[in-house]
């Protein structure tokens, strides 16, 4: 599988309760209206299907695909979706899903992407922020770990498209 792990950073426990509570502040944060969870693929899938389930009030899933450019033609200022959500985006109270924030490069385009359709509202939440997101300009309303300054991989997360189904979170070698 390539590179070797070093430590486990969140077990499965630490994980189950944190989405536990995302959850429930999610639900209290949208009392009403149509509330569509949009996952940011693929680094988001698990994590999205656990935090759906602990959020206990109507809601919507869809998903986004957005291009992997290189670092040049994301400060150019676009990103370029593979998969734009079928679903209806205006009037919706948006949650953009995210797995991890490193330098929030690929949230702040995906933002202002999706401003642009008019959503009813549109929050982040991030299961990781390793806030040294120098370049993200909206704050995400909803933090799972404040992570350390590691790559980490597992519970959806990939290093080179590897480890992605382990249930844990874990720092590389
Ligand atoms: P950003 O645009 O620099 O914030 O990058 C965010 C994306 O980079 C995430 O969605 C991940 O796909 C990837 N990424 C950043 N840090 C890590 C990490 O520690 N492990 C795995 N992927 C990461
Ligand atoms: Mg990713």
């Amino acid at each position: 599988m390539g590179r070797a792990l070093k430590r486990v950073v969140y077990d499965e426990r630490d994980i189950a309760a944190k989405v536990a509570e995302l959850g429930q502040a999610i639900g209290k944060a949208y009392p009403d209206g149509d509330l569509l969870v949009l996952g940011l693929l693929k680094g988001s899938f698990i994590f999205l299907s656990d935090l759906v389930r602990q959020i206990h009030r109507p809601l919507q899933v869809d998903f986004l695909v957005a291009s992997s450019y290189g670092d040049n033609t994301f400060s150019s200022g676009n990103v370029r979706l593979l998969y734009d959500p079928e679903t209806e985006l205006e009037g919706k109270d948006i949650l953009l899903v995210e797995d991890i924030v490193d330098t929030g490069r690929t949230l702040t385009r995906l933002m202002e992407l999706l401003k642009a359709r008019n959503p009813r509202s549109l929050e982040i939440c991030a299961l990781l922020h390793k806030h040294l997101a120098t370049e993200l300009k909206y704050p995400v309303k909803f933090t799972g770990f404040d992570a350390p300054n590691e790559f980490l991989v597992g519970y959806g997360l990939d290093h080179a498209e590897n480890f992605r189904h382990i249930p844990y979170i874990a720092s590389l070698q």
